[in-house]
């Protein structure tokens, strides 16, 4: 049997999302309320047992590795983990999701260590708003987390930008104008139903079509953006890691704005990802119970390679996000946070 993880589906999982820790030094509402980061962690993974593992999923055909949290920022030397994860035979890109409050001293460090691609999470420009959603966050730390990311090396960087109704949906324009400004890749995210969070979910969600709406009302004009998961001659469909956005271009715009819509549009079909818990279970999707906890297994190669299979064989071809009608969670759907998942 190949030990490469393909599925079901034909899918080939060449993306690892590995959850540094659950802990998280902010508060949102849509991901971590109630701050989850005070109930007690059990003992993350190991840097020795995600680098094993790694080394075992890099044989399985794995070439990314993106590490998450809770803020993974809030784990001491994360950069020695990027070395050790950059020097695996196979492991091409190591990226990272952080809020970015931490992230401006160690920017530079995470860059020499061999960190490809960053993701920084910012859901409102206006430092009181921003701080409201967070519980106490300082955007300005963010702000210059940028700007020291950039002087650091990285041509581009994402930001994630949750869209909610009434919350932060008279931003649009003002992250649209950054991309003009910045080579920024700005995504805007629809808000997902997670863990427990299912009523204020409802109030807030909101599609992303209005962005398109918006644009033409700004007069924006629009060009599709480059791929950048994507090489040259590639099509669309073929690419290994284009991840879930669809890219736009203002015209002569420095950056990019992507649409991730993982509630209106889902995109199960290209799924590429198998995601790792702090504390070791496999998550081979996002939205569904299913977890197998392989940490006692890690030193075992073989044996390894087969739980990851197993986990494999039991994700879904497509994720039920909650049962229809009515917004009740699906009894498969997951309970847990994304800050809980990564
Ligand atoms: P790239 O490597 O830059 O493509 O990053 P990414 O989009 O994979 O990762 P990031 O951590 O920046 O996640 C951005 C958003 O993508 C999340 O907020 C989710 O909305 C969405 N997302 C990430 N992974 C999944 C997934 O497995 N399923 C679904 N439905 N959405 C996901
Ligand atoms: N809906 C959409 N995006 C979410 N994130 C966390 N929780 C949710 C949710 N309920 C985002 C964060 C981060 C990314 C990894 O996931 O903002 O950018």
């Amino acid at each position: 049997m190949s030990d490469i993880l393909v599925d079901h589906f034909g899918r080939l999982h060449n993306y690892v999302r590995i959850s540094v820790t659950e802990r998280c030094n902010l508060g949102c509402q849509y991901c971590n309320p109630g701050r989850v980061e005070k109930a007690v962690e059990g003992n993350p993974l190991t840097f020795d047992e995600i680098e094993r593992m790694v080394r075992v999923l890099a044989e399985m055909g794995v070439t990314k590795v993106r590490l998450t949290g809770g803020e993974p920022l809030m784990r001491p030397n994360l950069e020695e983990l990027v070395a050790r994860l950059r020097a695996i035979s196979g492991i091409e890109r190591v990226g990272l999701t952080t809020n970015g409050l931490l992230l401006a001293p160690k920017v530079q460090k995470l860059r020499d260590a061999g960190l490809t691609d960053l993701n920084v999470s910012l859901d409102s420009l206006i430092p009181e708003r921003y701080s409201r959603i967070t519980g106490g966050g300082d955007v300005s730390k963010v702000l210059h987390a940028l700007a020291a990311g950039f002087k650091a090396g990285f041509e581009v960087l994402k930001l994630n930008m949750v869209l909610m109704k009434g919350v932060n949906d008279d931003e649009i324009e003002s992250f649209l104008q950054l991309t003009q400004k910045y080579p920024l890749h700005v995504r805007f995210i629809e808000y997902m139903p997670m863990g427990h969070d299912i009523n204020g979910w409802e109030a807030g969600y909101m599609p992303l079509d209005r962005i398109l709406e918006r644009c033409a009302k700004a007069g924006f004009s629009l060009e599709a953006g480059p791929d950048p998961g994507r090489t040259t001659d590639e099509p669309a469909e073929k690419a290994a890691d284009s991840g879930p956005a669809r890219y736009f271009r203002i015209q002569g715009a420095a950056g990019q704005f992507g649409l991730i819509h993982p509630v209106s549009q889902h995109f199960c079909n290209s799924c590429n990802r198998l995601r790792i818990t702090a504390n070791g279970h496999v998550k081979p999707c996002l939205f569904w119970n299913e977890e197998l906890y392989i940490r006692p297994y890690i030193g075992q190669s073989e044996l390894l390679k087969q739980l990851f299979l197993r986990a494999l064989e039991a994700k879904p071809g497509q994720h039920i996000m909650m049962d229809q009608p009515g917004i009740k969670p699906s009894l498969k759907a997951t309970m847990r946070l994304m800050s809980q998942i990564g």
